[in-house]
C-alpha cells in the first residue's frame, strides 16, 4: 500500500466510525424511514468529501475533532443528493454504490423522504456545531450555500433542464459541473480554512478545479467503466441525453482535459506554505480513478 492509500484508509475509518455512530443513534419512526437512511449511508461510498475535510484540517493544523461533525454533515448531504439523483424522475438509475438504488428497494416516495431526512439531519448537526463553536458559523454557511440553490440544487436543475439539448456549449457544461458537483467538493476543502486554518483562496480554487476533474472523470467512467467497478449502471448518460464532457468534446478530448485539469489542481496548491502532499496525491488519484 502506498503512503497515500494508507492515509485514505485511515481517514476513511474515521469517517465510517462517525457515520456508524450517527446511524446507531437514529431512532426515528417509522422503521422504513430509518432503514432507508441507513441503507444508503452504509452502502460504501468513497467518502471523498469528508476525507477532504479531515485531510485539510490536518494540513492546516486544525484539530480533527472540530471539523468531524461538519464532515459528517457534508456526507449526509452528498448521500441525500445521490438518492434523489437516482429517482425515476431524475436520472432513473436503479443501481448505486454496488447495490440496488434506494428507490428500487424502498420505493420512490420513501426514497424521497430518506433523502429529505438526511438533508434535515445535516442541518440539525450544523446548527448544533455552530451553537457550541462560533468559529464553525462561516463554514456551515458555506456548506449550506454549496448544497442549495446557488450550488448543487442549481446544478442539478440545469442538468435536468439541458437533457437532450441538441446544441451544446462549454459555458453550460461549466455551470453544471461547478454547481452540481464542484460546490460541495469546494465546501469540503474550505471548511477547515474557514475554521481558522487560513489559505481559503488557495483551497477554494483547488476545490473548484478538483470538483470539475471529479465530474469529468465521472462522465468518462460512465462510458468506459464497468458496473462492478463504478457500482453504478454505465452508459446512462448517453441514454438520458445528459450534458456531459463526453457529449461536448468526445471521449479522447475529454481525456486530454483530465490531464490539464489535474495540472490546474496541482498549480492551485502552489501558494500554500504547508505540506500539500495529500492534496497533490488526491488530484492524481481522482484523475486516474476507476471507481
Ligand atoms: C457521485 O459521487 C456523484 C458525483 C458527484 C459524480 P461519488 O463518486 O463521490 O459517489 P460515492 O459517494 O463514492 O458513492
Ligand atoms: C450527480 O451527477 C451529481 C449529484 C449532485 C448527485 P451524476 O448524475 O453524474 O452522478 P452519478 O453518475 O449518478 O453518480
Ligand atoms: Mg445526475
Ligand atoms: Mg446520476
Ligand atoms: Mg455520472
Amino acid at each position: 500500500m502506498t503512503q497515500f492509500q494508507k492515509a485514505l484508509k485511515k481517514y476513511r475509518e474515521t469517517v465510517d466510525a462517525k457515520v456508524d455512530d450517527f446511524c446507531a443513534k437514529l431512532d426515528c419512526r417509522p422503521r422504513v424511514l430509518r432503514e432507508g437512511m441507513i441503507y444508503s449511508l452504509k452502502s460504501g461510498g468513497k467518502r471523498v468529501r469528508p476525507i477532504m475535510v479531515l485531510a485539510c484540517a490536518d494540513m492546516l493544523g486544525v484539530e480533527q475533532e472540530r471539523v468531524l461533525d461538519l464532515a459528517l454533515a457534508i456526507e449526509l448531504i452528498h448521500t441525500y443528493s445521490l438518492i434523489h439523483d437516482d429517482l425515476p424522475e431524475m436520472d432513473n438509475d436503479d443501481f448505486r454504490r454496488g447495490r440496488p438504488s434506494n428507490h428500487a428497494v424502498f420505493g420512490p416516495g420513501n426514497a424521497l423522504l430518506a433523502g429529505d431526512g438526511l438533508l434535515n439531519s445535516a442541518y440539525g448537526i450544523m446548527l448544533k456545531v455552530c451553537n457550541e463553536d462560533q468559529t464553525a458559523l462561516a463554514a456551515a454557511n458555506w456548506i449550506c450555500e454549496a448544497a442549495g440553490i446557488y450550488g448543487m440544487i442549481g446544478g442539478q436543475s440545469a442538468d435536468l433542464l439541458h437533457e437532450n439539448d441538441s446544441c451544446r456549449d462549454e459555458q453550460i457544461l461549466d455551470f453544471i459541473y461547478s454547481n452540481k458537483t464542484g460546490k460541495l467538493i469546494t465546501a469540503a476543502c474550505v471548511t477547515p480554512c474557514l475554521m481558522g486554518g487560513g489559505y481559503f483562496l488557495e483551497m477554494n480554487t483547488y476545490g473548484e478545479r478538483l470538483g470539475k476533474l471529479f465530474q469529468l472523470t465521472d462522465d468518462i467512467l460512465d462510458v468506459e467503466g464497468s458496473r462492478e467497478e463504478i457500482g453504478k449502471t454505465p452508459g446512462k448518460d448517453a441514454k438520458e441525453g445528459k450534458y456531459t464532457a463526453v457529449s461536448l468534446y468526445g471521449l479522447d478530448n475529454s481525456k486530454k482535459k483530465v490531464l490539464s485539469l489535474q495540472q490546474d489542481c496541482l498549480d492551485a496548491l502552489e501558494g500554500i506554505d504547508r505540506d500539500t502532499w495529500f492534496f497533490r496525491e488526491l488530484a492524481n488519484y481522482i484523475a486516474g480513478r476507476t471507481n
